[in-house]
C-alpha cells in the first residue's frame, strides 16, 4: 500500500499558507505516494485545487485525517483534529512545542509520531528542510515593505526637478536570516542602511549587504551559533549605544530573538520618544513579546508622532512562495524516509531523531517533555 500523504486547509484564523504546493505534490506523487488534500487547501495562498494534479480531494478535514499515514500541516493541528489521526500517523508541522502544550499532549496520548520543524537541527546537511530560515527570510523583506509603506518618506535619494531627496535611514536590529533580508531589501529600494547583532559573527555579513555595522562593544554568542540572554550591565551599555542610532532612523526593523525566551527588550520607550514623528518601527518580534517596549502583537501603536508595527505571521502575507518554499522543506525533510511509496523513517538519523516530538506515547523532546511533565 503506498503512503498516504494528507494536507488540510489550515484551520488557525490569520493562516493562510498551505503544507502542499503543486510542485512538490508532483514531487511526492512521483515517488509512489498518494496524496489527499481537503479541497480548498491552497486557496488562501494562491493555488487553486485545478492547479493540483493527481491529488485525490476530501469534502471534509476529517476524511483526511483519518487516512492520512503522513499528515503535513503548517499549524499544529487541533486537539480535536489530533483525536482524528491513526496512532500510526506521522505528523510534521510548526508543532511550537515551547507554546503548545495541550496540542503537544494530545499527540503524545494518541501515540502518533510528530516532528516539529522548528526542532529540525541547523547543520548544512539540513539547510533544504529548514522552515524557520524560509520564513524568517520572507518576513524580513515584508517588514522593509511594510517600513517603506508606512514612512511618509521616499527610501531612495532621489534627484529631480524639485530638488534632492535624502535616502531613509534604516536600522536594522538583529541581524540573523530574517535581519540580513531586511538588510538587503532596504539596500535594494536605496536605503542608507545601519544593523546591530550582538553575535560578532554578523559584522561581516552586515557589511557585505553594504550596511554599517553598529558597534555597542556588547558580545553575546550563546551556543548553536545563537545570541545568549544579555546580563543587566550588557544591556545598559548596548542601550546607551543604540539609542543614538535609533533616534536618528526613519525606520527601525528588530528582528532579535534568543531561543526559548522571550524576545529581549531593545527599543524602550524613552528611545522611540527621542525619534522624528513620521518614523516607523516594525518589529517581527512581536509575536514572542516584542523587542519595543510599546510593541502590541496583532496592532500598530502610535506613540508621539512614531508608528509601531506589531506583525503578526508575517510570511502568511506573502502567502503563494512562504508556501512553496514551506512546501519544499518538508519534501526535502520527508524525502529520505520515502522508500518505493513507502514510509521508512531512518532513526539513526540524527535530524529525524532531534526533530521527533513525540512517539510511541512520549514526549521526546527532552525540554519540552519537562516544560510539560514535570
Ligand atoms: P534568531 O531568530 O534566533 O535571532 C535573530 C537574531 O537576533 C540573531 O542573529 C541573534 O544573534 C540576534 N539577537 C539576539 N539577542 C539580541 C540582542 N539583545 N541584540 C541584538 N541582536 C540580538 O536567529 P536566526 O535568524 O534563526 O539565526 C541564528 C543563527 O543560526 C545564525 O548564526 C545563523 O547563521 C544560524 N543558522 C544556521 C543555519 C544552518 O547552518 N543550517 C540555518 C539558519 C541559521
Amino acid at each position: 500500500m503506498p503512503v498516504t500523504i494528507g494536507a488540510l486547509r489550515e484551520s488557525a484564523p490569520q493562516e493562510t499558507r498551505v503544507s502542499l504546493v503543486p510542485e512538490v505534490v508532483a514531487k511526492l506523487t512521483r515517488a509512489g505516494a498518494r496524496v489527499l488534500m481537503e479541497r480548498g487547501a491552497g486557496e488562501r495562498s494562491n493555488f487553486p485545487d485545478s492547479l493540483f494534479q493527481s491529488v485525490d480531494w476530501a469534502d471534509s478535514p476529517t476524511r483526511v485525517l483519518e487516512q492520512a499515514d503522513v499528515l503535513l500541516t503548517v499549524q499544529a493541528p487541533t486537539v480535536e483534529q489530533i483525536g482524528l489521526l491513526k496512532p500510526t500517523a506521522v505528523v510534521v508541522g510548526y508543532l511550537q512545542p515551547h507554546a503548545r502544550a495541550a496540542e503537544v499532549k494530545a499527540l503524545r496520548d494518541r501515540r502518533v509520531t510528530s516532528f516539529a520543524v522548528e526542532l529540525i537541527p541547523r547543520i548544512s546537511r539540513a539547510q533544504s528542510m529548514d522552515a524557520l530560515s524560509s520564513q524568517a527570510a520572507i518576513a524580513g523583506y515584508k517588514a522593509v515593505l511594510i517600513a517603506a509603506n508606512q514612512l511618509p518618506k521616499f527610501l531612495p535619494m532621489l534627484t529631480t526637478a524639485a530638488g534632492t531627496i535624502r535616502p531613509a535611514q534604516v536600522l536594522v536590529i538583529g541581524a540573523g536570516v530574517a535581519g540580513l533580508q531586511a538588510i538587503a531589501t532596504a539596500r535594494r529600494l536605496g536605503a542608507v542602511v545601519e544593523a546591530y547583532d550582538v553575535r560578532s559573527a554578523t559584522r561581516e555579513q552586515v557589511k557585505s549587504l553594504g550596511a554599517k555595522f553598529v558597534d555597542t562593544g556588547v558580545s553575546a554568542e550563546g551556543t548553536g551559533g545563537y545570541a545568549r540572554e544579555l546580563t543587566d550591565e550588557e544591556r545598559r551599555r548596548q542601550q546607551e549605544a543604540l539609542d543614538s542610532r535609533i533616534a536618528a532612523a526613519d525606520a527601525v526593523v528588530t528582528t532579535a530573538s534568543v531561543p526559548g525566551r522571550p524576545a529581549p527588550k531593545i527599543v524602550s520607550r524613552a528611545a522611540v520618544e527621542r525619534m522624528r514623528p513620521g518614523s516607523v518601527i516594525v518589529d517581527i518580534a512581536a509575536e514572542q513579546g516584542g523587542n519595543c517596549e510599546l510593541t502590541r502583537a496583532g496592532e500598530t501603536v502610535e506613540h508621539q508622532g512614531v508608528r509601531i508595527v506589531g506583525p503578526v505571521n508575517l510570511p502568511g502575507q506573502l502567502a503563494y512562495n512562504a508556501s512553496e518554499m514551506y512546501a519544499r522543506n518538508l519534501l526535502n525533510f520527508l524525502q529520505p524516509a520515502l522508500v518505493k511509496g513507502e514510509l521508512a523513517i531512518d532513526w539513526g538519523d540524527e535530524v529525524f531523531a532531534q526533530a521527533c516530538l513525540t512517539r510511541d506515547g512520549e514526549i521526546r523532546h527532552e525540554p519540552t517533555r519537562k516544560q510539560i511533565e514535570g
